[in-house]
C-alpha cells in the first residue's frame, strides 16, 4: 500500500507494469511452445507459471492437504504461478516494497515458535507450532486473495479452519471478538525501524466471522511450508475480506468482548474499516474497487477483471452481514 508515499491517487507502480520488451518476449516463448518448441532454458519459466494444484515446486518441506469438504474453497479458477505468490508480497515488517518480503523475509526465524491464546477462554495456553501443525487435519483450499490495492492472486493454501483451534480452547460466552497478533521484533524484522504502522500488526474477527469454515489458519501453500514472505510459520487467509485481513506470523490470539483494535483502521481510519469485506460498490476514498488486476495476466493490455461482493464468496458468507450497513460499516 504506497498511499504513504504517494498521497493523491493511486497509480501502478513501475514494478506493476510488464516492459513491452519483456511483454513481447513473453508473446515469442509462448508462440514457440504451443508449437512445441520448448527448449530447456526455456522449461524453468514455462514450468513455474504451469506449476498449479498438484505439483510442488519442491523449494520447502512438504505439507500436503487433502482436497476441502468445505462449501466454496475450491475455486476452479487457475492458481497463480508460485514464483508470483511468493515474490509480489505486503509484508511491511519486511519493507513496503512489493519485492521486499521475498528478499528480506530469510531473516525470520521460524523455530521454535508458539501461539498464546489468551483472554475469554475455558483453555488459555501456549501452542508450540508442532502441535498447532498436528491439531487437525490438513486441507487444500483455493482462494482469490484480492488485496485493497486492486490486485488479486489465487493461492493453494495449506490448513485448516480456524475454528478447529477456537472450539478446542473453549471461548466463553463474553468472546465477541477474536485478535490476532503478529510477530514485531527489531532484531528479525527491519521493516520495524519504519513507523508506516504501529507494531505489532495486528487485525480482529468478529467471532462468527472467526468460526466460518472458510476462515482458515495456514501453514502452507502449493503443498509446502509457508515461505517467509507469507507469512511463516502459521498466518490467517479470510478469503472475502481485502488481504490485509489475512495477519501473517501470529504469536498470539486473544478472545475479547469488545471490537479489538485493527493496524490498518489505526493508520488510515477513513480508508481502512474494521470489517474491510471485499465490495465492489464502496470505493476507497482515493480509488474505485470495481476492478481488479490478476497477477501474471498483466501484460499491457491485459483486461481488468470485474471485482465480486465479498471476493466471490456471497453465497457462503453473506448471510453474516444480513441487516448491516456495508457502506457504513466498511
Ligand atoms: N501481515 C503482517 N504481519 N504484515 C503485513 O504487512 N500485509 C497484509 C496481509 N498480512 C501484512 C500482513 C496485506 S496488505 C496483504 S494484501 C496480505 O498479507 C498479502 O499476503 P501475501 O503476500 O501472502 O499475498
Amino acid at each position: 500500500m504506497h498511499f504513504f508515499k504517494d498521497r493523491g491517487f493511486a497509480h501502478p507502480l513501475p514494478s506493476e507494469v510488464t516492459p513491452p520488451a519483456v511483454y513481447a518476449q513473453r508473446r515469442a516463448l509462448l508462440r514457440q511452445w504451443a508449437a512445441g518448441g520448448v527448449g530447456t532454458a526455456l522449461a524453468g519459466w514455462a514450468g513455474r507459471d504451469a506449476l498449479a494444484q498438484g505439483s510442488r515446486p519442491g523449494k520447502l518441506a512438504p505439507l500436503p492437504g487433502a482436497r476441502s469438504a468445505v462449501a466454496g474453497a475450491t475455486t476452479m479458477e487457475k492458481p497463480t504461478a508460485y514464483a508470483d505468490v511468493t515474490t509480489y508480497n505486503n509484508f511491511y515488517e519486511f519493507g513496503t516494497d512489493k519485492a521486499d518480503p521475498a528478499k528480506n523475509a530469510g531473516s525470520l526465524k521460524t523455530r521454535p515458535w508458539t501461539v498464546v491464546v489468551e483472554g475469554e477462554v475455558r483453555k488459555p495456553g501456549t501452542y508450540d507450532i508442532e502441535s498447532l501443525l498436528k491439531l487437525a487435519p490438513m486441507e487444500e483450499r483455493i482462494y482469490r486473495l484480492r488485496c485493497v490495492e486492486g490486485w488479486s492472486m489465487v493461492v493453494p493454501w495449506v490448513g485448516y479452519s480456524v475454528s478447529e483451534l477456537i472450539k478446542r480452547v473453549e471461548p466463553t460466552g463474553n468472546a465477541r471478538f477474536v485478535q490476532f497478533v503478529t510477530l514485531a521484533d527489531r532484531a528479525q524484522m527491519p521493516g520495524l525501524r519504519s513507523s508506516v504502522l504501529q507494531w505489532p500488526y495486528v487485525e480482529g474477527l468478529r467471532m462468527d466471522e472467526a468460526m466460518h469454515p472458510l476462515s482458515l489458519l495456514s501453514f502452507g501453500l502449493y503443498g509446502e511450508v509457508l515461505p517467509n514472505q507469507n507469512g511463516a510459520p502459521v498466518r490467517l487467509v479470510v478469503p472475502w475480506k481485502y488481504g490485509f485481513k489475512s495477519g501473517k506470523s501470529i504469536v498470539k490470539i486473544r478472545f475479547v468482548d469488545k471490537q479489538p483494535k485493527t493496524s490498518w483502521e489505526e493508520a488510515a481510519p477513513s480508508e481502512y474499516g474494521f470489517y474491510s469485506n471485499v465490495n465492489p460498490g464502496v470505493d476507497h476514498p482515493r480509488w474505485s474497487q470495481a476492478t481488479e488486476r490478476r497477477i501474471g495476466e498483466d501484460g499491457l493490455f491485459a483486461k481488468k477483471r470485474p471485482t465480486l461482493m465479498f471476493n466471490g464468496y456471497e453465497a457462503q458468507v453473506g448471510q453474516l452481514y444480513a441487516g448491516m450497513d456495508l457502506k457504513k460499516l466498511f
